[in-house]
């Protein structure tokens, strides 16, 4: 397939879809996602949605990502790595290298987000050894 250089989204539904197809099959990341999401007919559309919303600016995603993450027990920096890696493996198999990094540079933000928020939350100092962050 062609790659794409114009973000649509039919292709961020794309996206999405492979990239947790991939996920559900990793052996790092599989199993955190496999024992968490009852319903991936649930799970998939809303971050058709969270894309959407970052990419295109819809504002059709309203849901809170740092509970969602923080309530998981034993997420490390490794887990968020390998997330990020496969979010740049799909991104670049879709689009063109430009067109994947708009994907990826915002995946890397809002992880560090993440990580900072998990770690606030958890009463982990920046700097501790089981800081997500730094
Ligand atoms: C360590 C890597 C990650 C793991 C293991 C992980 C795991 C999960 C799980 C299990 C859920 C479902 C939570 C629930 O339904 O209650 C979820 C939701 C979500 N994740 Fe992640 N995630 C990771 C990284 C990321 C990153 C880097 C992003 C964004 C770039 C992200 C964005 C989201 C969003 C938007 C939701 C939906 C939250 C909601 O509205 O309920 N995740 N994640």
């Amino acid at each position: 397939m062609e790659k794409a250089s114009q973000i649509t989204p039919q292709l961020i539904e794309k996206l999405v879809y492979d990239f947790y197809d991939q996920i559900r099959t990793d052996n790092l990341l599989g199993p955190v996602f496999n024992a968490e999401i009852d319903d991936w007919d649930e799970h998939l559309p809303k971050m058709v949605s969270f894309w959407n919303s970052v990419i295109l600016k819809t504002r059709t995603y309203n849901g809170r990502p740092v509970p969602a993450h923080a309530r998981l027990e034993g997420l490390t920096k490794g887990h968020f790595d390998r997330w990020l890696e496969m979010f740049e493996e799909t991104a670049n198999t879709i689009f063109t290298p430009e067109s994947a990094n708009e994907f990826v540079s915002r995946a890397h933000q809002i992880a560090m987000s993440l990580k900072n928020a998990i770690d606030v939350q958890h009463g982990v100092l920046p700097g501790a050894p089981e800081a997500l962050s730094g």
